[in-house]
């Protein structure tokens, strides 16, 4: 690691499970013991099989093990300032997924709110495996820092990803974690996530497909970089990401009055809601009954949120998302200069891989002067990578 700085007193827990790459590792507690943190390892019972707990100790890491009364897994938790699992076998990411607490590795990541990185070493095949997919789908969502797999000649003959990120490559990327983490310390930021509805009558109402997931992510991203992060969602069955204050709305005028709440001081706003444009002119105070062969709903428009922020004096750093089914980046800078924002974030809809409901997303991110179109990714990496670009743009005041 080149900057001392940034690892200088980090509190790491190293969880190793049994995989050949476990041999790796007194190289890794070296690199980050002379980086400058300090490090916890726990292994799996399997883990002794690949790497004497001796070469671990000679190399600074301190031992943690099930039987040790002194240090629980709930200190651990809260000691950790990340939990970093190298190598993480097949079997850790299921057991992760599922969220079994069997051990002291697997119950500690229950019980901590310290970020989780795994670096997944296995078989090619066990790698690509539906199961393993899913489990890796399924723990980008919730947000887990992934290194790796390389790809490469593996212990088992085979050639392909699987392999576990060199000790260097590790190390050089929580130096990077570190590095950004913090750079919107206490920055007042709000976002708006998933869909509105809009009520016809006390029992029906219009809405739309957002899940909620795009904008919940972006929330956890800006929390995890020090921002105070107040999320406006809309109906979504989502948890509230750690760390962020969420504001419960309904309709898209709910929505609208919980930004304009916090419109003091407010530096960065992020409109990733789904809201409905239109809403019926009026609802029925009583649930409607069929009648007629046709039902003539009139809708009126809603406030746009997004565009009355953007108009605010002094006004927030203002970021829009645009959900688009043809001519993308026409569509979205043409909403780019009419909404008068900073930056908009397009994406496809009706398209598999993408947009409403998925766990990936491909995004063009377009500003005054410039288009760029991002690669296919888990909307958790996405979400980090905008609040990067975000990160450089912001005004410093
Ligand atoms: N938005 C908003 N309030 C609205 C409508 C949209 O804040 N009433 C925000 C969304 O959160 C998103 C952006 O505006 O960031 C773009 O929304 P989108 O529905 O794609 O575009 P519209 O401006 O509504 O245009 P159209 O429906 O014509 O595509």
């Amino acid at each position: 690691m080149r900057d001392k700085a940034r690892a200088q007193g980090r509190r790491v827990v190293l969880g190793i499970t049994g995989g050949i790459a476990a041999y790796k590792t007194p190289e890794l507690v070296r690199r980050l013991r002379t980086a400058g943190a300090v490090v916890r390892a726990v292994l799996s019972q399997s883990a002794t099989r690949f790497v004497a707990p001796g070469a671990l100790a000679a190399v600074g890491a301190e031992l943690v093990d099930d039987e040790d009364r002194g240090m629980p897994h709930i200190d651990l938790a809260r000691w950790a300032d990340i939990v970093l699992i190298a190598p993480a076998t097949a079997h850790l990411l299921a057991r992760l997924a599922m969220g079994a607490a069997d051990d002291l590795l697997t119950t500690l990541c229950l019980a901590t709110e310290a970020p989780l990185c795994v670096a997944p070493a296995m078989n090619r095949v066990m790698w690509e495996h539906p199961a393993t997919r899913a489990n890796h789908a399924q723990l980008l969502e919730r947000g887990v820092l992934f290194v790796g797999p390389g790809a490469g000649p593996q212990a088992c003959g085979e050639n392909g990803p699987g392999r576990m990120s060199e000790p260097l490559e590790i190390a050089a990327f929580l130096e990077r974690f570190w590095g950004e983490t913090g750079a919107l310390r206490d920055i007042p930021a709000l976002v708006t996530a998933g869909p509105t509805y809009e009520a016809l009558d006390p029992a029906r109402g219009f809405t739309n497909r957002s899940s909620g997931k795009m904008g919940y992510a972006v929330a956890a991203a800006l929390a995890e970089q020090g921002a105070q992060v107040v999320l406006v969602s809309g109906p979504t069955a989502l948890a509230a990401p750690p760390g962020v204050h969420r504001i419960l709305v309904t309709s898209a005028i709910e929505m609208r009055e919980a930004v304009r709440a916090h419109r003091e001081g407010l530096r960065l706003f992020v409109g990733a809601a789904a809201v409905a444009d239109y809403r019926p002119e009026t609802m029925a105070p009583q649930k409607l009954k069929k009648q007629a062969d046709t039902l003539t709903v009139t809708f009126v428009r809603n406030p746009d949120i997004l565009a009355e922020v953007a108009q605010w004096q002094p006004r927030p750093f203002t970021v829009g998302f645009a959900a688009e089914t043809e001519a993308l980046e026409d569509h979205a800078r043409a909403k780019l200069e009419k909404k008068g924002l900073d930056l908009i974030v397009a994406n496809p809809v009706g398209e598999p891989g993408a947009g409403f409901g998925t766990d990936q997303n491909r995004v063009t991110v377009i500003n005054k002067d410039r288009t760029v179109a991002w690669a296919a990714a888990a909307k958790t990496e996405i979400a980090r990578q905008l609040v990067r670009e975000i990160i450089k743009r912001l005004p410093r005041n």
